[in-house]
């Protein structure tokens, strides 16, 4: 049925070998994936999740949270790190897909992606603007009302100030268009400042670990597990699996580096380590940094507070640090927004040139080899999201896309496994099925642990994304209607190609 027809292996690895100016260019080592990895994994979701989700369902056994959402990430991440070793493509989850469960799946696949990484970097860049009020109120610098919150949003900031009656968040508007600007002049140049800003990250991460660690007061984790409440979300063991949905959102990400494939040096070896080796490291800070904020503060002072990293630190005593912590905490979210920005832009990407979007969204830039075009067209659609709409619950929104993204790329790896066992893979996922199969379990488990509101949105968003693909990708599909491209256009493999295996 042509509705899932499969893009051919040879074609994904044509592409993949192309080079030239209308090409992505090859800039990023292992090193360099980790540090994307990271960066797009460390930000709201450890500095302001960690407070909300110890105090809410798993007290100080949050750590215990991160680690059961960790195992379902790791799983995932086992299979993503296959996909991304063999087919070294720019589009990650999409392209995976439209190899294996064929184009309407990869479709919705890269419809919901844009929940991932485009509101994802709404949600940070709302989450970044709070922190700048805090940072610019701690020198009594005020911003007008009218341009600090959207309409529907009400901020209170530590020094008691209450802004009501916004217009638009002018902060988080401005950070979106620096960073996209900054993703226009290039990979490299991104890769870069990228590479500063984790390295900034983790040290206020480290910092926060070191010095907070001699201030616990152990009686702070007794009990270390709350008894349950007799809601099944409030404490217990099912506080702390309720626990590992929220902070699932603090891991978001490290899939990102798989979209970067195709500007990678070495993509086979570099996307097993810059995914699994994000992924590990991240989780051994996160661990800590929630193992020593629990420490320093009982769990319930933690409730309704929007920045407890910094609630946290002050038991320490080290005031003068307070500020620096909030600049490094801005930092940390700038990467965040950063490469998902670039996540969303190679998505878009490979689906323009596969013909399910319009050419507009795949033209590379002359000079810079970015696609410019993407980057300015996600510069106003997440500047309208950041600047206007009330971000509370789109957090859940962005954490429901990419789980569901996470279970359709293991379903991948065990049907690829079945449909093509000899391509050559640098990575294989151990133990299959079972690990794609716990990863599916995981993940809808996770899914299921959201509030019903987000698997509406979800369907709205899905039901969208079906009426444009009936609407444009069907009928300009490369795959599907060859005919209607030149042939240097069409996904066919020139002669001179070997056959792949
Ligand atoms: N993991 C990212 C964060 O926590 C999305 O900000």
């Amino acid at each position: 049925m042509k509705l899932f027809i499969r893009k051919p292996m040879n074609v994904l690895m044509y592409e993949a070998q192309e080079s030239g100016s209308h090409t992505l260019k090859r800039t990023l080592g292992s090193g360099a994936l980790v540090a994307l990895g990271v960066g797009a994994i460390i930000g709201a979701g450890l500095f302001s999740l960690t407070g909300i989700a110890a105090a809410e369902n798993a007290g100080p056994a949050v750590t215990l949270s991160f680690i059961l959402a960790a195992v379902g990430c790791a799983f995932a991440g086992l299979c993503y790190a296959e996909f991304a070793s063999m087919i070294p493509v720019a589009g990650s989850a999409y392209t995976y897909s439209y190899a294996t469960m064929g184009e309407f799946i990869a479709w919705i696949i890269g419809w919901d992606l844009v929940l991932e990484y485009a509101v994802g970097a709404a949600t940070v860049a709302v989450s970044w603007s709070r922190y700048l009020l805090e940072l610019l109120a701690s020198f009594n610098i005020h911003l007008p009302k009218a341009l600090v919150s959207s309409p529907w949003e009400t901020v209170s900031l530590s020094d008691g100030t209450i802004y009501t009656g916004g217009i638009l968040n002018l902060p988080a508007i401005v950070i979106i268009l620096i960073l996209s600007a900054i993703l226009i002049r290039g990979t490299q140049e991104s890769s870069r400042i990228n590479n500063v800003l984790v390295v900034l990250k983790i040290l206020v991460v480290l910092m926060f670990i070191l010095l907070g660690w001699s201030h616990i007061d152990p009686a702070n984790y007794d009990p270390y597990i709350p008894a349950n409440t007799g809601k099944f979300e409030n404490f217990g063991f099912t506080g702390i699996a309720t626990g590992a949905a929220v902070v699932f959102f603090a891991f978001i990400g490290f899939d990102a580096v798989s979209t970067a494939a195709q500007e990678a040096k070495n993509p086979k070896k570099g996307m097993p380590i810059g995914i699994l080796g994000s992924l590990v490291i991240c989780t051994i800070l996160y661990v800590l940094f929630a193992h020593v904020m629990t420490g320093l503060l009982n769990y319930k002072e933690f409730a309704g507070d929007a920045k407890p990293a910094a609630t946290a630190f002050a038991e320490t005593g080290y005031d003068f640090l307070q500020t620096g912590l909030i600049i490094a905490i801005l930092a940390g979210y700038t990467s965040v927004m950063l490469v998902m920005l670039l996540g969303q832009s190679r998505v878009f990407y490979s689906m323009s040139k596969d013909g399910l979007l319009p050419k507009f969204f795949g033209q590379i830039h002359s000079k810079f080899r970015t696609p410019f075009k993407t980057n300015m067209f996600f510069m106003v659609f997440v500047s309208i999201f950041a600047g206007f709409v009330p971000i509370s619950d789109l957090g859940h929104m962005v954490s429901i896309g990419t789980l569901f993204a996470f279970v359709l790329v293991c379903l991948g790896v065990m049907i690829m496994r079945k449909k093509m066992p000899d391509l050559p893979r640098a990575f294989k996922t151990p133990w299959v099925p079972f690990v794609p199969v716990m990863g599916i379990v995981v993940c809808i488990y996770l899914m299921y642990a959201l509030p019903i509101e987000s698997w509406f949105r979800l369907a709205i968003w899905l039901a969208i994304g079906i009426a444009i693909y009936f609407f444009y990708g069907k009928n300009n599909s490369k795959l599907r209607n060859p005919g209607k491209y030149p042939p240097h256009d069409r996904h066919e493999i020139p002669e001179d190609i070997p056959p792949l295996i």
